[in-house]
């Protein structure tokens, strides 16, 4: 099968040309223009943009969580994550209490295999690390499991000591994987919410009043500091305060292999939409929305590469049966917002089309520095060898953000009735058409699961200086 994509701009995370793209079965085999090769379909890309298809590089389709499981299967999730431009996920795979790591990813694959719709990798929730497991961690390098996240949050669920996580941290300095933190002062912020309770502040801005940013900070601060002993590289998962980014972006200043990422919550909603009496659950995540100050930071973060991509942290549920779980109590509400099919849309609409980020550094957060920092050597950019995902996007097509159009398992969206610039018109999957205008072509199974690389196959920049572009803020 061949396809060429024909008189579009393509844009990577180095370059922005036109030209024409040649598919071959899975993969991208020539660039140039004017091609003028046989081909069985030929794609109309002119006036469009060609980039390489999204990585979500966090989600949690299925998690358990609160008593209740996140709605979208690896079937829903990844039809979604497809048409909203993404073609690739990783999700997180969790150890069982007392069990194996080798368990949780056991869990996942019964989950995603033979399901999924696109690619997927796994990265490891560690819910319990108990010494015996630290030659696990290897075994699971070597089998393209490499990263671990670890929490000092959700006491009694997730959370590891400090001991825990430094040992994890040098533990991953050896076997070339890399730990991902939620970092948020947990312990302290159970103290803060208790007493909340106790005032009678039960609804869901109480979520947001308890996580206050200076424990996110003080977290980040601690692991930074932990990561350095260890003298292994840390990445940040859905960092939302501006006190944590100051600790990420003076530790990158001074040279050290620190990572973070952001999620479009943390850019575009704010602590006030967790205010409207219980309607709030629905925007009920960890760490909480932020007051606006935070996200002008955050947007500078991506500007000057101390954060390094966008990921969704998408864990959807219903507000209907699974948020409700948390009427009278806000600390029952289930954590976790849906978002993987609005996230490159969002980035494109509220980055690009607003002026703060240009074209390219768009591709870069939303899929190129995903596929560096995860090992994916085989995503993330349009270049001949590279795996055919692609997508054809429309940088001029309105549309509004809305569950009634969604194609997530959930029964609303954080974004609801939001006009938004730039929409996917045709999405390819390793070479297979999955989108086309409204046409969902796509089938469960299609997706294989990807063993990613150890870190150090293509070295990640430490220094952000020749990563930094002229702020485009006017
Ligand atoms: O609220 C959140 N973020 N739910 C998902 C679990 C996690 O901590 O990433
Ligand atoms: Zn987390
Ligand atoms: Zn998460």
């Amino acid at each position: 099968m061949r396809i060429l994509i024909k008189g579009g701009t393509i844009v990577n995370a180095d370059a922005m040309t036109h030209g024409d793209v040649l598919v071959e079965n899975e993969q991208v085999v020539l660039i140039g223009t004017e091609l003028d090769v046989p081909a069985d379909k030929v794609i109309d890309a002119s006036g469009k943009w060609v980039i390489p298809g999204g990585i979500d590089p966090h989600t949690h389709m299925e998690l358990p969580f609160g008593g209740t499981f996140a709605k979208d299967t690896f079937e829903t999730g990844t039809r979604a994550a497809a048409v909203g431009g993404t073609t690739t996920i990783i999700d997180f795979a969790v150890q069982p209490k007392g069990g194996t790591f080798h368990e949780g990813l056991a869990q996942w694959h019964e989950k995603a295999d033979g399901k999924a719709c696109i690619d997927y990798g796994f990265h490891c929730i560690v819910s319990d690390m108990r010494d015996e497991l630290l030659p696990e961690m290897d075994q699971l390098v070597e089998e393209g499991v490499t990263t671990f996240k670890l929490f000092t949050a959700y006491p009694g669920v997730f959370l590891s000591d400090d001991a825990r996580i430094f040992k994890a941290l040098k533990q991953t300095a050896k076997n070339g994987g890399m730990v991902l933190m939620h970092a948020e002062n947990g312990p302290v912020i159970d103290v803060v919410a208790a007493e909340l309770v106790a005032e009678g502040v039960t609804d869901p801005i109480g979520h947001g009043l308890a996580r206050y940013p200076a424990f996110e900070g003080e977290a980040t601060n601690r692991v930074i500091r932990l990561a350095q002993a260890a003298e292994a590289p840390v990445y940040f998962v859905h960092m939302s305060a501006k006190d944590a980014l100051a600790e990420v972006r003076q530790a990158r200043d001074e040279g050290w292999p620190i990572y973070a990422e952001t999620c479009p919550q943390y850019l575009f909603l704010t602590l006030d939409d967790l205010r409207n009496g219980f309607e709030g659950a629905k925007f009920v995540c960890s760490p909480p929305m932020r007051t606006p100050d935070h996200a002008v930071e955050l947007w500078k973060g991506l500007q000057m590469n101390d954060l390094q991509l966008v990921g969704t942290d998408h864990c959807p549920f219903d507000f209907k049966g699974q948020k409700e779980l948390g009427r009278g109590d806000f600390r029952k509400i289930p954590n976790g917002v849906p978002g993987v099919e609005e996230r490159i849309d969002l980035l494109h609409d509220g980055g690009v089309v607003s002026g703060k980020i240009s074209p390219m550094r768009f591709v870069e957060i939303t899929s190129t520095a995903a596929a560096r920092l995860f090992g994916l050597p085989k995503k993330g950019a349009i270049a001949g060898g590279m795996d055919a995902d692609i997508v054809v996007y429309d940088p001029t097509k309105k549309h509004t953000l809305s569950a009634k159009t969604h194609h997530m398992a959930v029964d609303y969206s954080c974004y609801e009735g939001r006009e938004v610039v730039g929409k996917p018109e045709v999405v390819l999957s390793r070479g297979t058409v999955i989108v086309e205008g409204d046409q969902w072509l796509g089938r469960a199974g299609h997706g294989k699961f990807l063993r990613r690389e150890p870190r150090g196959f293509s070295p990640i920049t430490r220094s952000k200086v020749e990563k930094r572009e002229p702020a485009l803020v006017r």
